[in-house]
């Protein structure tokens, strides 16, 4: 077989190096039936006028067609692009579709993306950190410049390009004027050469105090001669060196950027000096939506964060230039496990929009978490606005063809680094269904799921069907075990966004509050008695919204306060619901592992290996999470568990109850974040002094058997401590001896770094003595919580 290119770009040399790496790969495994004698890679315009009319007489820049030649006899398959992008994504097309055994014998296959900004927003710093995320250092910058090896970044433009996305911007929304140093735009010159070959087009944040901070002008007004011309000079010098530069993105006037506001202008102000640098070049500018004040009366009852987005752009509607896109992320307040759509998808009918979502999973449990998040974004994009009292749904309002605007599309905050992309294998498929709900909002994200395990874990059915079932009950799950009925991700707001931490979104300007006290729970948002966020949704959807009786269950206590007797429309109290849940989402934690055990010997054993770690921790963690948010809830409300499960944990001995030899009692904050709100820690040594182990000791008074053990710990960053859990003197099993070396965001005893290990099958009689010895290192004391007796096979684990 022959593969003929007709062009000589490079991106066609992609498409034709991908095209037989491609097939070469998949040669024995799922061929096509009947296979061509040559694949022909072309744009329409290479064509020829003859040829043209045989195949495709026209097709948009990004829409491709793969088809065979009439003649028979020829055994020809066309791969048409509109652009040398179409005929890459078309190629990357035909290998999906390959790979998933389709039957390409006879198929004629055309597409176009729906959308024409599909992009994914990294927030690197140039020091080579990254904002938000959790796989290691930058693949672009290190040391305030842009890195010497630049492989890792076109190999990222090439996942990038598979899934059909078209633009990168490189850099983090915050702390972004050293971007526009002449020194850096010469090595974004060189990340834009990288990702050109496969068709991503590099962009980036920049800040609009730039002119005086990098620029020595007085001023940053975006409406002064002299920052406009500095900004028209700064942009002809970015596509001096890089001429198909995509644009900027703008975080100002939130979170400490600064912004237009400081001179009383106004977003679009800001937005329009910037798009009119960038226009004669092709630019665009996505400007953020993301603007709120972060320092909020907290004893306001009308202060609500939620607001902020429409209340500030809804009144700009039509008064930004044609290059500028308003993107707003999909949910009002900040990519909570659950919050409603942003209102401000359907207040924006004279703007281009775009949609941002977040693929890197910052309040979704960090990639240590499974959470599929395609069927999260699917509920957005199918959102129904009901603008003007007719369908109007997210996915075509953001697409641009509702309101025939010309720009529109979504916006991953996709955050890889050096560290395996995204860390966490399963949570790839985040970034392959971000691409691909991108380029077509209807797919389901079943479909995807199912597509990508296929691709990527194995194409045995058994293996797809168990990962594309893990991948789908996985946001179910978490939302159930972190935050369900609309309380959003109950963690610590301002710290690092990970375990639990129920107060911690209370009694502080951020906003992300959910009033809980002892009568109720939920902030109330409608008009009538609230914040009146419910009034900034078209009529029908703001109707349903204003009573808690119309109001879905799974967003009531978004929109309402109700007491915790309060019944939902599914029947069951708020409390008995909360704490059902988290019951529920931890149980099904730990089905995740025994799903993923009916894999074992089908697929990669490192894979494997990896992934099964990863899911024994969340088994763990989503423990952590149902206990401090159930005993919060319980303390909070004093209303039992009508299952009694709240409060009450058999076979559970604490810590602080143990005979302890060197080890120190102490309070957990918050308390809720451990058994009792007690721990132990044993101290280290003085420098220069041999590290000295501390132990606690308990007598087992159960029934005689075989159980898993539990013990629950801290693993704290700055040491690795280790532990050795024995029975009457020996060790406990196989995994007896163990250590603390997982490297969890923070560096205080908490729920963030609570986490569970089990020894399996250990044979107990009463008057045993199960004791811990625990040996800290460096910043790290061995701390304990408590440990678990369980029936062998019991454990949730
Ligand atoms: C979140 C996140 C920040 C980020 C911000 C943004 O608040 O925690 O790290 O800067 O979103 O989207 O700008």
């Amino acid at each position: 077989m022959r593969v003929e290119v007709l062009g000589q770009n490079r991106i066609e040399r992609s498409a034709a190096s991908e095209l037989m790496r491609g097939l070469r790969s998949l040669a024995g495994e799922s061929s096509p039936e009947v296979g061509p004698d040559s694949i022909v890679l072309a744009t329409v315009d290479e064509l020829g006028p003859e040829k043209r009319k045989l195949i495709v007489p026209a097709l948009e820049p990004d829409e491709f067609q793969i088809s065979w030649s009439r003649d028979q006899s020829l055994r020809e398959l066309d791969i048409v692009g509109g652009s040398h992008r179409g005929l890459l994504y078309g190629v990357f097309a035909l290998l999906r579709h390959l790979a998933e055994g389709a039957d390409m014998s006879r198929a004629v296959l055309r597409e176009r993306p729906a959308m024409a900004i599909r992009w994914v927003d990294q927030w690197d710093n140039a020091d080579g950190s990254i904002e938000r995320g959790y796989a290691g250092r930058s693949i672009f910058f290190e040391g305030g410049k842009v890195r010497e090896d630049l492989k890792p970044v076109a190999e990222y433009a090439r996942l990038l390009a598979s899934v059909g996305i078209n633009g990168c911007n490189v850099n983090n929304v915050n702390n972004a004027a050293p971007f526009l140093d002449s020194a850096m735009i010469r090595g974004l010159a060189k990340v834009a050469d990288a990702m050109r070959p496969w068709g991503v087009r590099v962009a980036m944040s920049v800040d609009v105090a730039s002119p005086q901070k990098i620029g020595g002008l007085a001023t940053y007004d975006p409406l002064d001669p002299a920052v406009k011309a500095w900004w028209n000079a700064k942009v002809s010098e970015i596509y001096a060196l890089i001429p198909d530069f995509a644009g900027f993105t703008v975080k100002a006037d939130s979170e400490g950027q600064p912004g237009p506001a400081s001179y009383g202008r106004t977003p679009a102000d800001a937005a329009n000096t910037l798009a009119a640098a960038l226009a004669p070049h092709g630019g665009v500018v996505l400007y953020r939506a993301f603007v709120y004040n972060h320092h909020l009366d907290w004893n306001d009852p009308k202060a609500d964060r939620a607001r902020a987005a429409y209340d500030i752009f809804h009144p700009l509607d039509g008064k930004f230039a044609p290059n500028v896109i308003v993107q707003t992320k999909e949910g009002p307040i900040d990519f909570q496990v659950r919050e409603p759509v942003s209102p401000l998808f359907g207040g924006l009918t004279e703007t281009s929009q775009a949609m941002e979502v977040q693929i890197t999973q910052e309040y979704m449990g960090q990639q240590r978490h499974l959470v599929y998040l395609a069927p999260m974004w699917k509920e957005v994009l199918d959102f129904d606005m009901r603008v003007d009292g007719r369908s109007t749904t997210v996915k075509e309002i953001i697409s641009g063809q509702l309101f025939h605007r010309t720009l529109g599309g979504m916006v991953g905050v996709s955050g890889v680094g050096r560290d395996g992309w995204l860390g966490s294998p399963l949570a790839m498929a985040n970034l392959y269904a971000f691409g691909r709900l991108a380029w077509d909002p209807n797919l389901a994200p079943e479909e995807i799921a199912r597509e990508w395990a296929g691709q990527t874990i194995g194409n045995d059915q058994e293996v797809v069907r168990t990962v594309a079932k893990m991948l789908m009950q996985s946001w179910p799950a978490y939302e159930d075990y972190t935050g369900p009925l609309g309380l959003q991700t109950l963690t610590d707001i301002a710290g690092s966004h990970y375990g639990p931490g129920i107060e911690g979104s209370e009694n502080n300007g951020w906003g992300q509050w959910h009033r809980a006290d002892r009568e109720g729970v939920g902030m109330d948002r409608s008009v009538a008695t609230g914040t009146g966020f419910a009034g900034q949704y078209p009529p029908e959807i703001a109707k349903e919204y204003e009573s808690a009786a119309t109001t879905p269950d799974d967003l009531l206590l978004f929109f309402h306060h109700v007491p915790y007797t309060y019944r939902l429309r599914g029947g069951k109290t708020v409390i008995q619901y909360l704490y059902d849940s988290h019951y529920a989402g931890a149980a099904q934690a730990a089905e995740f592992v025994h799903d993923w055990e009916t894999l074992k010997g089908r697929i990669d054993p490192e894979l494997y290996n990896n992934v099964l770690s990863r899911l024994e921790y969340q088994a763990g963690h989503a423990i952590v999470w149902r206990d401090a948010v159930v005993q919060y809830f319980l303390k909070l409300s004093g209303i039992p568990d009508e299952q009694g499960r709240a409060g009450h944990y058999p076979g559970r001995m604490e810590a602080e109850d143990a005979r302890l030899d060197g080890y120190q009692v102490v309070d957990v904050k918050p308390w809720e974040d451990a058994s009792g709100g007690k721990a132990i820690t044993c101290a280290s040594a003085a420098e220069g002094a041999a590290q000295r182990s501390c132990s606690a000791e308990w007598t087992y008074e159960g029934a005689a058997g075989r159980f898993d053990l539990a013990v629950q710990y801290f693993d704290l960053q700055g040491g690795v401590a280790k532990f050795v859990l024995t029975v009457n003197g020996q060790a406990a099993g196989a995994d007896a001896t163990w250590v603390a070396d997982a490297m969890l965001p923070t560096r205080r005893l908490h729920g963030d770094n609570s986490t569970r290990h089990v020894v399996e099958g250990v044979v107990l009689k009463p008057e045993d003595v199960i004791r811990v010895d625990g040996t800290p290192d460096g910043t790290d004391p061995a701390a304990l919580d408590y440990i678990e007796v369980i029936p062998a096979g019991k454990d949730p684990h």
